[in-house]
């Protein structure tokens, strides 16, 4: 099969290896590949994927299934899917357990469905699993245009959370009051811990940026708020301040999906089917999806991702379905 290969931080399109299939796994031929932070990563060499993953960078696809392992339950070759994955998108065919593969909606495209597992299962995972966010509470989404922010956002419309959003622009900010947040703040030209204490704190904050937001954020959230970090893109260390830390009864809990186990995995997509799936099929939330390119243009499509200049999913088209 083709896969992409990182050649000295090179993506390129080349022979592999076809994986093979085990009794509780399933073939995806792939449609649509998702692109995702952790993708450009691992390109530069500071994501290495988890043990026993793929080398082939890819956390997420959309496809039919080719074959299934002779123990496999509930699905069936023809049928339409979409998985998450601890590596391996970028290719032709993907091999993963049936336990993270999700069935695509009728109602849904292929095309929509690849940009649905990664940020729809963050989302929902550090939100409402880890933070266990209530119906009321007040939600805070730095980086809210990310896609994961554009998933967060409509997950908390819909699930009756009040969010906020912090983005790079007023045109982001616009277009994410548009999809459902309350209000927002410009990154660059604003005073957050303002902007977002009159709006009135954060019960529970989610932050992929780190760095000095650490500060930032433990003055925002109210009392007995939650900070999920799920991202570092603005640094790694900075200090805690203790005190607030107890007096304020905040709680911080660190959280990645792509290193969890299958099982684990697999009950975050059960919780998703659940959950998220009606409001899927029934039109309420739908995937953000910013630009798409050919999967031998892989490399174009990581630069454009890299700049930040875009708003939602990068998909990459593997082939027709
Ligand atoms: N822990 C997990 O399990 C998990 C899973 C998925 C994703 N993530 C993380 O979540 C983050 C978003 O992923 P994504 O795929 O949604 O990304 P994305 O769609 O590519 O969007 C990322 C956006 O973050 C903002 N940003 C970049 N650098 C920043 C900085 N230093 N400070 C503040 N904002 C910055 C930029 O928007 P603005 O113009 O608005 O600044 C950029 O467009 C990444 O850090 C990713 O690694 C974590």
């Amino acid at each position: 099969m083709y896969a992409i290969a990182i050649n000295q931080g090179q993506l390129d399109w080349v022979e592999h290896e076809t994986p093979e299939l085990g009794d509780t796994e399933v073939r995806i031929e792939v449609a649509w590949a998702g692109m995702n932070r952790a993708d450009s990563m691992q390109r530069q060499g500071n994501y290495p994927p988890p043990p026993g993953a793929s080398e082939i960078p890819g956390l997420e696809v959309s496809g039919v299934i080719g074959e299934v392992g002779q123990h496999v339950t509930q699905f069936k070759p023809g049928d339409r899917v979409c998985a998450l994955l601890a590596g391996g998108g970028y290719a032709e065919h993907v091999i993963v357990s049936e336990q993270q593969v999700l069935p695509v909606p009728d109602s849904l495209s292929l095309r929509d469905a690849a940009a649905i597992p990664e940020v729809f299962a963050t989302a929902w995972l550090n939100l409402f699993m880890e933070a266990k966010a209530t119906p009321g509470e007040r939600i805070v989404l730095h980086a809210g245009a990310s896609s994961v922010g554009t998933a967060a956002i409509q997950l908390c419309k819909s699930l009756g959370n009040p969010c906020f959003v912090t983005a790079g622009s007023d045109e982001k900010i616009k277009a994410c009051i548009e999809l459902g947040a309350e209000d927002g703040a410009n990154r660059h030209s604003e005073d957050l811990v303002e902007r977002i204490t009159q709006w009135g704190g954060a019960d529970v904050v989610l932050d992929p940026v780190g760095g000095d937001y650490l500060t930032k954020n433990q003055q925002i959230l109210n009392q007995d708020g939650r900070l999920v970090m799920i991202g570092v893109m603005g640094g790694t260390k900075e200090t805690l301040d203790l005190a607030t830390l107890l007096f304020k009864r905040q709680r911080v809990i660190g959280s990645t999906l792509r290193s969890r186990p299958e099982d684990q995995k697999g009950a975050i997509l059960k919780e998703m089917q659940n959950y998220v799936w009606p409001r899927l099929e029934n039109g309420e939330i739908t995937p953000v999806i910013d630009r798409e390119w050919p999967i031998e243009q892989a490399q174009e499509a990581m630069t454009y991702m890299e700049s930040n200049g875009g708003m939602g999913k990068i998909l990459l088209k593997v082939a027709e379905r």
